[in-house]
């Protein structure tokens, strides 16, 4: 008798040692896994800082207070939308996404990653985040994040109209869509806490200006600059109280870059060549301040919304004006080709100027930011928004 249940728990505790060895080597292999995730990803130049605890932590993302990023906007923030339309505003091509993880040209305008993506990473959920027309990512991928933006897209109707891109209502009525298929997949109560506290973010207005209003007669003849200022914070406010009227909470607004620097527009200043152009610069500071009354009213206005106004103006301004101080040699022309007018179809693969260590430039074309760019902005405004949204 004795022998029979000195047996029977000495098989008990032999197979209780095994299971927890099991458990050892598996719990071992995840550490070992996630840090070469994220080895694999900091070569886009994540600052460990930053990146070392959001890999670890990557795991408990389901209890982390933003469970999500969900992004609207144009090509600073699209991460290939635009792929899956029929416009020339595309960049699925090299050199594109030549410092993208793989390499691969995922329809990104930049050599890299995009603010989203590093904020993404930064809030401990996954290093990039797809594009939602996209189909090789299915609902539950998407639910950690998605992207509706379209390059060459604007606050207004008529933006999108220039290269034919997703105007902003058609990236809310797929950003419905979205929300409809999450129900259907995740049930109510789980897709409705996602929405609820996910971290959505806004990019957008530099295309209004420099795609539509200064290039295109129409919008020019109907408004003054100072009416389509204003036309277009009507429609930044229309657009920020349907998205709470879908359950949105969290947002971030952001303000316009130093438009006036950007290289195409100083190689276009014809009264001072190659300066910035300081009439664009002065619009730019003139709509944030109205952007950021905007966010105190949105604020006040709509309970239980919490809005940041995400402002990159003074330290890109600061990354243009001392490269040097930041590690970059290069912040008039871009990498790709002469730097100067190259973008979309024309920054192209067999450019023989295009340069070869774009970590060197501020800006990747003649129009959109570096991936080491990006990845200082987004450094500096995850700090404001870890403090407002966790
Ligand atoms: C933009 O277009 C949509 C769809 O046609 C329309 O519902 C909306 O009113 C338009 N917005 C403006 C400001 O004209």
């Amino acid at each position: 008798m004795f022998w029979v249940a000195y047996h029977l728990l000495y098989y008990i505790w032999s197979a209780r040692i095994f299971v927890a060895f099991l458990l050892l080597i598996h719990s071992i292999l995840e550490v070992a896994k996630s840090l070469v995730t994220c080895r694999k990803f900091s070569i886009c130049g994540c600052s460990c800082a930053v990146c070392m605890p959001s890999c670890l932590n990557r795991k408990s993302g389901d209890n982390a207070k933003v469970p999500a990023i969900i992004v609207f906007g144009d090509s600073s923030v699209d991460s290939g939308n635009n792929n899956f339309i029929s416009t020339i505003a595309k960049s699925n091509f090299a050199p594109y996404g030549r410092d993208f993880p793989g390499g691969s040209a995922t329809g990104r305008f930049c050599n890299g990653r995009l603010p989203p993506d590093f904020l993404s990473q930064a809030f401990g959920l996954k290093p990039a985040i797809p594009a939602y027309l996209d189909p090789m990512y299915n609902i539950l991928d998407l639910a950690t994040g998605v992207c509706f933006a379209s390059a060459g897209s604007g606050y207004d109707n008529a933006t999108a109209d220039v290269l034919g891109v997703i105007p902003l209502w058609q990236e809310l009525e797929n950003y419905k869509d979205y929300q409809r298929r999450m129900k259907a997949y995740l049930g109510a109560k789980k897709a409705k806490e996602i929405i609820t506290e996910a971290l959505y973010i806004m990019s957008l207005g530099t295309n209004d200006f420099l795609e539509n209003y200064y290039t295109i007669p129409g919008r020019r003849s109907q408004f003054t600059i100072q009416q389509y200022q204003d036309f277009l914070i009507g429609l930044a406010e229309d657009f920020v109280k349907k998205l709470y009227a879908l359950g949105a909470r969290k947002l971030s607004l952001t303000g316009l870059s130093p438009m006036g620097c950007l290289p195409l527009e100083r190689a276009t200043n014809f009264m001072h060549p190659n300066s910035c152009v300081k009439e664009y610069n002065d619009l730019a500071l003139e709509f944030n301040g109205k952007l950021n009354q905007l966010v105190a009213k949105l604020n006040d206005e709509l309970p239980g919304m919490k809005v940041l106004f995400a402002n990159p103006y003074d330290l890109l301004l600061q990354l243009i004006t001392a490269p040097s101080q930041y590690g970059f040699e290069n912040a008039e022309v871009g990498c790709c080709g002469s730097g100067t007018f190259e973008m979309g179809i024309i920054c192209n693969r067999d450019h023989p100027l295009t340069c070869t260590d774009a970590d060197k430039y501020v800006f990747w074309d003649a129009f959109h930011l570096t991936d080491r760019t990006n990845q200082i902005i987004s450094a500096y405004l995850f700090k404001d928004l870890k403090s407002k949204f966790l």
